[in-house]
């Protein structure tokens, strides 16, 4: 197949585009800046191009000679001058519009568990109205329809992630001190591949036309706990400050100001809400999604085999 995938460069992207290239796909990847794309420069069949997927035309452009377009586009904070609703509502819109222009058979998109127009933080409510407006498009009744298959998972982590990395570097440079909002959120996280091998079983495959997949890992957790396995997996002291939502949002004012945003009273309001599937999207894809500790200590982990040995057994005996 030909298969274009807008925000293939990122963290899900470079997965996702990776396996479909070893599946055999031909895969273009538009990216603001191909130069950091060093894993995709290396796959024969993957075309990386320079582009502004906001432009319509460029878009039409893209999609040319395509089957199916995957869009992994999102931001966690405004930058740059992408809002989220350019990036989350925008967007889905224009890629909508450019795949029916170009006869493309199917859009898979990606969203997130908990998008909502009314949802509590702007992230959320884009997110929500960019899906609202994909699933208020008309069925597949002619060719030049795009089916729409849409995901929305919890976190999700891997070895390239800003997650389980993150917790572990902020641990490293405060002693194991961590300050930390919502302690209290609840997520099931699933594994980088398994939502790469869930767009997989979707493309173009009838059965997922018009369905919407929730993806969550196996593990219900609160986000003090997914802090304490990254610790424990990364041999590093973890003392959690749990801080109480007046604080954590000054946290948020604060370090929203900082650059790159690494928390902001955006993501804040994110967290007042669980981010738990209530559906089982993975098994209605035929996907056993992995543990978080039979996947961690891979990356986090030392590289002492008895560790990694104990923590697996411990992962098996659950
Ligand atoms: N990671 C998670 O835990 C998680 C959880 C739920 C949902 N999601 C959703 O999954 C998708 C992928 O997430 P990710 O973690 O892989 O993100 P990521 O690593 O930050 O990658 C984002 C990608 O989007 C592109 N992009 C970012 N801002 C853009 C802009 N203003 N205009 C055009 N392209 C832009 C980047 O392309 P270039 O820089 O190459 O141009 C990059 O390829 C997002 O939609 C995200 O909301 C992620």
């Amino acid at each position: 197949m030909n298969i274009c995938v807008l925000g293939g460069t990122g963290f899900v992207g470079t997965e996702l585009v990776t396996r479909l290239a070893l599946d055999g796909h031909w895969v273009r990847v538009p990216t603001r800046n191909p130069e950091r794309a060093v894993r995709l420069r290396v796959l024969d069949t993957v075309e990386l191009r320079t582009a502004d997927v906001h432009a319509p035309p460029t878009l039409g452009q893209l999609f040319a000679g395509c089957d199916a377009v995957i869009n992994l586009v999102g931001i966690l904070n405004p930058r740059r001058g992408a809002s989220f609703h350019a990036v989350h509502t925008e967007l889905p819109a224009k890629v909508l519009a450019a795949a029916r222009a170009a006869g493309v058979r199917q859009v898979l998109h990606m969203s997130a568990l908990g998008a909502d127009p009314h949802g509590p933080s702007h992230y959320l409510r884009s997110k929500g109205a960019g899906e609202a407006l994909l699933k208020a498009a008309p069925p597949p009744a002619t060719q030049a329809q795009p089916a729409i298959t849409i995901f929305r998972p919890s976190v999700i982590f891997g070895a390239a992630d800003s997650l389980t990395n993150r917790f572990a570097k902020l641990l490293r440079l405060t002693a194991g001190l961590l300050p930390l909002a919502r302690a209290r959120a609840r997520f099931a996280p699933i594994h980088v591949s398994d939502v790469a091998q869930a767009f997989r079983q979707a493309l173009l495959s009838r059965a997922s036309f018009g369905e919407t997949y929730q993806l969550c890992g196996p593990d219900v957790m609160t986000l003090a706990e997914l802090v304490r396995m990254t610790a424990r997996v990364a041999r590093l002291p973890c003392h959690i400050v749990p801080l109480p939502d007046l604080l954590a949002r000054l946290q948020g004012l604060v370090m929203g100001l900082l650059p790159g945003k690494p928390f902001s009273l955006d993501n804040f309001r994110s967290l007042t809400i669980d981010c738990v599937c209530r559906e089982d999207g993975c098994a209605r894809l035929g996907i056993r999604p992995a543990h978080m500790l039979a996947v961690l200590p891979t990356y986090l982990g030392s590289d002492d085999f008895e560790t990694q040995l104990a923590l697996l057994r411990r992962t098996a005996d659950r």
